[in-house]
């Protein structure tokens, strides 16, 4: 592991972990991720800006040593959650004289996590300001991004915004600055979608905020540094607006072929009447895929067969982390088959309580679909095209 220079005096110190596969046991990580932590030299103090993954504190160790600091005065802490947080008790014990600096929140949750000691912090609030000498940190207070403590730290001088989990993304590259911003914009709006919109709202204003800073820089916990911060706030700024695209996403389970004939013929009809469709087969989706394709439709329709009485386990299980990340939709609906009867339709609009949508009339058929169903199906495609035109966005 190496350290290197962001600017002249800025430098990361971070850990770069290319064989992470999963977060939070939860989250696939096709790319790996990184724990970006950096070290600014100020004329009078130093800053930590971040600590690591504890799975990775020797990397950040090493680094510190490479760039030859023998104190850190400060050790800025803009989000608790361990990927950031889990090393800062080892550098208390190593920098004993190192103050941490945090928001009140943020010194609640450490002190439940991680049990730091009450007198090692120093607590800033919104605006606030901390000199380094020649150098300024500037504090934004920016809760819900997407834990409740969470923070910004602008580097004045220098015009770096450290912005921890927000605007990030997971990627482990020995690139220190985003190469492609094309593949970096797919890795974004992927962890957008898994981590930041829930909380949309909230991000919409620090959007904002944002826009209006000097900035050469946003330099993320997670992922290569940003060189073009227009790029990702831009992005941010379409995925948090209530604006919506003529698009529906299917996410289905067929046990015997029926559903998938349905979502097969709903493809064709929404195809035909010019609407975009993304069909995932969830026995061979990755999720992380789907809450991405989630970020921009007007509409999902939830495909399902009926297991014992109610929707296919899968099926469930994606629609309740659908509903828990909270997309924008409008129109949802259910396709499906059915050998006896049960509740898949009315279990599955249940689940939709953290979204505001309208349910359009669902296609349910026992068995095989028959011709009735396939006119059901044209009649969704109907309905949803009428639906997208009323919003003007077809
Ligand atoms: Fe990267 Fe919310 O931790």
């Amino acid at each position: 592991m190496v350290s290197r220079e962001v600017v002249k005096g800025v430098f990361w110190v971070g850990a770069l972990d290319f064989d992470r596969r999963i977060f939070d046991e939860l989250i696939p990580l096709p790319e790996g991720t990184s724990y970006n932590a950096y070290l600014i030299r100020g004329s009078e103090k130093t800053a930590l800006i971040d600590t690591v993954d504890p799975s990775k504190e020797d990397d950040l160790a090493s680094n510190l040593i490479m760039t030859d600091v023998n104190q850190i005065d400060y050790i800025v802490i803009n989000h608790a959650e361990q990927d950031h947080s889990g090393t800062l008790p080892l550098l208390l014990e190593v920098y004993p004289n190192a103050v941490v600096v945090t928001n009140e929140k943020c010194r609640e949750i450490l002190n439940v996590l991680l049990d730091i000691p009450h007198d090692r912090f120093k607590i800033i609030k919104d605006g606030d300001t901390l000199s380094l000498g020649d150098r300024t940190l500037e504090f934004f207070i920016t809760p819900w991004t997407h834990w409740p403590e969470t923070q910004l730290t602008y580097l004045r001088e220098d015009q770096i915004l450290f912005s921890c989990d927000l605007f990030g993304f997971h990627m482990a590259t020995s690139d220190l600055f985003i190469a492609d911003e094309a593949a970096a914009y797919q890795s974004a709006k992927r962890y957008y979608a898994e981590i930041m919109m829930p909380f949309r709202g909230s991000i919409r204003g620090y959007v904002e905020k944002v826009k209006h800073l000097p900035l050469l820089m946003i330099a993320p916990s997670h992922g290569p540094i940003n060189r073009n911060p227009a790029f990702i706030l831009d992005a941010y700024a379409d995925w948090v607006s209530d604006s919506v695209k003529n698009e529906v996403v299917i996410p289905y389970v067929s046990m015997h072929g029926s559903t998938e004939m349905m979502v097969g013929h709903l493809t064709k009809a929404l195809i035909a009447r010019g609407i975009t469709v993304k069909p995932f087969n969830l026995t061979r989706t990755d999720i992380g895929e789907l809450a991405k394709a989630l970020v921009d439709p007007a509409t999902v329709v939830i495909g399902t067969p009926t297991v014992l009485f109610g929707p296919h386990p899968q099926v469930v299980y994606a629609t309740y982390l659908a509903n828990m990340l909270k997309p924008k939709i409008r129109f949802a609906s259910v396709i499906g088959s059915y050998g006896w009867g049960g509740k898949a339709v009315e279990t599955i609009a249940k689940m939709l309580d953290h979204v505001n949508v309208e349910v359009l009339e669902p296609v349910m058929v026992k068995g095989l679909p028959d011709e009735a169903t396939l006119k059901g199906l044209d009649r969704l495609a109907d309905d949803i095209l009428k639906k997208h035109k009323e919003l003007n966005i077809t």
